[in-house]
């Protein structure tokens, strides 16, 4: 396998940047520094250092997106750009979205080819929390956020034909927006279809603008540009697995 495909698999940075790691000599093999990113190396018995920590081969990849407004959240789509084609260039085959965001939604989205992972995170056994920043039409009252808090009908029904109501979220409120919009953190525990849409709508409100700040232990960070994305750290990637 080539050295840089061995480093993105484990994280280490976007093929750009291994490209610059490996010219500021970061990265050693067998105790020689690498010179060249294509060089060919044997993931199983060759010892691969960066910055002098060795690493041990995974196969997966993990990357953060902060996903644009307008871009899907899809594998392949006839119409709109995808997240995928915002990846492209780290030619990973088999990546696809853990859940999805509105065409309209911006923030946090995890893409990755391991798909344990990805089924752990989508559970709904598993409750995950997710914390959502929501732009609304008005200001909620006391009985709206009670009402999201303690769980409400937003129009979802279980096999048996009885009333699906959420699950009891947390609402807290913010400084209005610089246009004078007010702005909540929603934090829900499921991923229903539209849920955070169609929760305001329930309590006869609606959100304007909608950004998803984290995913269980896994944050957005301030200085992940909105369309930017990179790998997981390995410390991402545990917390995120346990
Ligand atoms: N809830 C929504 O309504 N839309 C999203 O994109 C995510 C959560």
């Amino acid at each position: 396998m080539r050295l840089d495909k061995f480093l993105g698999d484990q994280n280490i940075g976007t093929r750009k940047q291994i490209k610059e790691y490996i010219k500021n000599g970061r990265c050693h093999v067998n105790g020689e520094v690498a010179t060249k990113p294509d060089v060919h190396i044997n993931e199983d018995t060759d010892i691969i250092t960066f910055d002098g920590v060795e690493l041990t081969y995974s196969r997966f990849h993990y990357y953060m997106l902060n996903k644009p407004v307008g871009v899907v959240s899809a594998t392949r789509d006839g119409k709109n750009e995808t997240v995928l084609d915002l990846l492209a260039s780290e030619n990973v085959k088999g990546l696809s979205p853990c859940g999805r965001l509105d065409i309209d939604t911006e923030g946090l989205l995890l893409l990755t080819d391991d798909g344990d992972l990805i089924h752990k995170l989508l559970s709904p056994k598993k409750h995950v929390d997710k914390v959502y920043e929501a732009h609304l039409a008005k200001e909620l009252s006391q009985d709206d956020i009670d009402r999201l808090e303690k769980g409400l009908d937003i129009g979802d029904t279980n096999d048996d034909g009885s009333i699906k109501m959420t699950l009891p979220a947390k609402v807290e409120v913010l400084s209005p927006d610089s246009e004078g919009r007010p702005v909540i953190h929603l934090i829900i525990h499921e991923g229903r279809f539209h849920q955070v849409k169609r929760m305001l709508e329930a309590v006869d409100n609606e959100v304007l603008f909608l950004k998803r700040l984290s995913m269980g232990s896994l944050k957005l960070p301030s200085d992940l540009p909105c369309g930017e994305y990179r790998p997981l750290t390995l410390e991402e990637i545990n917390e995120l697995k346990n």
